[in-house]
């Protein structure tokens, strides 16, 4: 079977790598990683989400690419397709929409942080920063920042206009190239800012045994249900997003190869960015458990004391910014090929009507740093920002582990032994059996061992 996209082809498997590596490394990585794992009492956390990486992640990675190279459509639409096909029931289109939603639910918040970052770009370029105090980082955000909703209702559609104008010109154009030299600058630009963490002294030490020393006391069950959702978030599984990417993919390409590639680099920069943080934030006498706020108020202070300080702050966000970028586009795009496919409308009038709507309910989040915040609990920690808090949770840890979990039953249970074997060309010896083995009985047991643990059945 060879089915042709009618969005077209990646000009080449490197540009696939480039632009999944794009997608998976965002707030996810430098932004997400940090709060949660200091939210959650580091090492064993970080031991957890490597596990889930290694286990979960990268077999479903291989499943979700080989089901859109398949497919060659949206979610929706390429798993209505493949599970006719295959003789079974149609009703696996359901599994498409759980990620389209998904991927809209998320853009929403995430599109509101990315303009915290767009914000930051001008903020250190201004040199505010500059000698500031660990106060007054703190106040500089959270009171002349977080407080303003309209501050932060600008730079939230400042983003949302600049993601809607990338996906509404077709998402190949322009990604690549740009990938390609932004992803080492930032790998670069994380790899100073470690210098500069090892230059804290003590604070070095204790912020890479933060990280690295494991405490399962510090663990709940909670923290194990956010590390598996903090995956699937960081590697942009579960909803579709790397399913459509695959659906550009040129049947020659190596899936596995490509696979480790792309866990390599977003897992790199997580770590880099751990490493980097926590340092300050000990030197600092701060607290690993500030929440969402953490890098933008630690960051911050060791660009107002560092050489080059505003130069390098001004280039983080930037940087930032831009990982932040190509990972919305990649959250838009399931919704919008969805659209051109049932609908089909234009993709400019497609792109504007899904970026609109989901602009709209970002407004929510915008107002739960302020306006609307209110505390809950979750597994043990303290969220202080309401609706923001609750798509996060049941985006991160419910609607992606689940639509991961039914992406690996379809990939091993469902599709013939030969049709997953001669898609991900892995030949039939020990890696493709190894491969069917983790999608058909780990991942599918690993995630609903952490969901009835959560749930309290077990
Ligand atoms: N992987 C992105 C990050 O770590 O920032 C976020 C993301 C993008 C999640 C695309 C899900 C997705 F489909």
């Amino acid at each position: 079977m060879a089915r042709k996209s009618m969005h077209g082809e990646w000009s080449s498997r490197w540009a696939f790598v480039l632009a999944a590596t794009g997608s998976a490394v965002g707030l996810g990585n430098i932004w997400k990683f940090p709060y949660i794992t200091g939210e959650n009492g580091g090492g064993a956390f970080v031991l957890v989400y490597l596990a889930c990486i290694v286990v979960i992640g990268i077999p479903v990675m291989m499943a979700e690419i080989m089901l859109g190279r398949r497919g060659r459509q949206s979610p929706i639409n390429t798993m209505y397709d493949l599970a006719v096909e295959s003789g079974h029931n149609p009703n696996w289109k359901w599994l498409g929409w759980l990620g389209v939603l998904a991927g809209f639910l998320i853009l929403s918040f995430y599109s509101v942080v990315a303009g915290w970052s767009l914000a930051y770009i001008f903020r250190s370029a201004t040199g505010v920063f500059t000698g500031a105090t660990a106060d007054g980082v703190e106040s500089l955000f959270l009171d002349r920042f977080l407080a303003h909703p309209e501050t932060l209702l600008f730079w939230h559609t400042l983003f949302m206009a600049m993601t809607i104008i990338i996906v509404a010109r077709g998402v190949k154009s322009g990604l690549e190239s740009a990938v390609k030299f932004l992803m080492p600058t930032l790998f670069l630009l994380l790899l100073v800012m470690v210098g500069y963490a090892m230059s804290q002294g003590e604070a070095f030490m204790q912020g890479l045994e933060f990280m690295f020393r494991p405490d399962f006391s510090a663990l709940t069950w909670g923290g194990v249900l956010t590390a598996m959702g903090q995956a699937f978030f960081t590697l942009s599984l579960g909803m579709g997003a790397i399913m459509v990417y695959g659906s550009y993919l040129s049947h020659t390409a190596s899936i596995s190869r490509t696979t480790f590639t792309i866990a390599a680099a977003d897992t790199g920069v997580a770590l880099l960015a751990g490493i980097a943080i926590f340092p300050i934030i000990f030197a600092n006498n701060m607290e690993p458990s500030a929440g969402p706020g953490l890098i933008f108020i630690s960051l911050p202070l060791a660009f107002g004391h560092m050489p080059g300080g505003v130069l390098f702050g001004s280039l983080f966000f930037v940087l930032l910014s831009f990982a932040a970028w190509t990972s919305s586009i990649s959250l838009l795009e399931p919704v919008v090929t969805w659209l051109v496919e049932t609908f089909n409308l234009r993709r400019i009038t497609a792109t504007l009507y899904a970026g609109i709507v989901t602009w709209l309910l970002g407004v929510a989040s915008v107002f739960s740093f302020n306006e609307w915040a209110f505390e809950f609990e979750f597994a043990g920690v303290v969220k202080e920002n309401g609706i923001f808090d609750i798509l996060d949770i049941l985006t991160t840890n419910i609607m992606l582990p689940l639509g991961g979990l039914f992406i690996a039953i379809f990939a091993a249970w469902f599709m013939s032994r030969e049709a997953s074997r001669d898609e991900l060309g892995l030949g039939d010896g020990m890696r493709y059996n190894l491969w069917r083995f983790l999608v058909k009985f780990v991942t599918p047991a690993a995630i609903l061992l952490v969901f009835l643990n959560m749930l309290g059945i077990i």
